[in-house]
């Protein structure tokens, strides 16, 4: 099955919804929330910044950059005229914030207008990056800002010793939702030959053991490709969920992702 969000247009309103939640889950827990902390500290802004999240979904990141110092006005693009209507609804009273439509390999913008682009968890679902993290360098001004923070989705897991049979949910969910697992081992390649300059690479733990909402969400999802793929039955899927869930609840459940972060710049002139 391949990755929803690489072809977000064509899919069905009633998956929009699920991934829409799943989004904003991830973005709430506190444990993401901290990973982003230390990253976007990494960026060096100027007064009065000007900023642009590209893949913003349902714009829980975007509502964030829009508050922090230095940031004057954030710019929110996706292709999901679903996700963008969510988007302005949930971004209501925030002044400095606009969502625009669009796709991140030809992006709707001039050259040199903006001081930070940031993809969050956004490129590893696009085929063809490297023409995004192109665009990315046209439109920032000289000395600008790449901030990238994404899945290195290879390292999920849900297991807690060898052959447990919920691993399977979660490599089906990665194989199934995500369209390039091995992304972030290329991207410090990849934005040097864009001509950025690499300032740093970091990995972040993202560990759900209490309250694993999302992680949840993850076997779920997995779960249900197994079915839709015909791997396995409905109720064998439905007792996966049930396994994950007694975990959760009895302090046994343990999900964890390795994120990659990584910061360039634009040259100066
Ligand atoms: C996992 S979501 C992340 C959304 C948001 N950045 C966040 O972290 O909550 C991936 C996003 O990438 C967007 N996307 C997929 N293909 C894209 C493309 N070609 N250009 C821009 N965005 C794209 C999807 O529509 C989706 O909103």
């Amino acid at each position: 099955m391949p990755d929803p969000y690489s072809q977000i247009t064509t899919v069905a309103p009633g998956i929009l919804d699920v991934l829409i939640k799943a989004m904003e889950l991830r973005a709430a827990d506190p444990r993401s929330q901290a990973i982003r902390k230390v990253f976007l500290s990494l960026v060096d802004l100027p007064d009065a910044a000007r900023v642009l999240e590209i893949g913003c979904g349902s714009g829980a990141i975007t509502r964030e950059l829009a508050h922090l110092p230095k940031v004057a006005e954030v710019v929110g693009l996706d292709p999901s005229p679903v996700f963008l209507a969510k988007a302005r609804q949930l971004a209501a009273g925030i002044a400095n914030l606009y969502f625009d439509e669009g796709d991140a390999r030809s992006l709707p913008y001039a050259d040199n207008e903006f001081d930070l682009a940031v993809f969050h968890t956004c490129l590893t679902h696009v085929p063809g990056p490297e023409k995004a993290v192109a665009e990315a360098f046209r439109v920032l001004r000289q000395g600008g800002h790449l901030a990238i923070l994404d899945g290195d989705y290879s390292t999920t897991s849900v297991a807690v010793g060898d052959h447990d049979p919920l691993q399977a949910c979660a490599e089906a969910a990665i194989a199934g939702l995500v369209n390039d697992r091995w992304l972030s081992r290329r991207l410090p390649g990849m934005v040097r030959s864009s001509g950025f300059h690499l300032q740093r690479l970091d990995s972040y733990g993202y560990l759900q053991a209490d309250s694993p909402d999302y992680m949840l969400t993850l076997v779920d999802r997995g779960a249900d490709i197994l079915v839709n793929s015909s791997r396995i039955d409905s109720a064998l899927a439905d007792g996966l969920k049930k396994e994950a869930r007694r975990r959760a609840e009895s302090g046994e459940f343990f999900g964890f992702i390795a994120f990659t972060g990584l910061v360039a710049r634009k040259p100066p002139l």
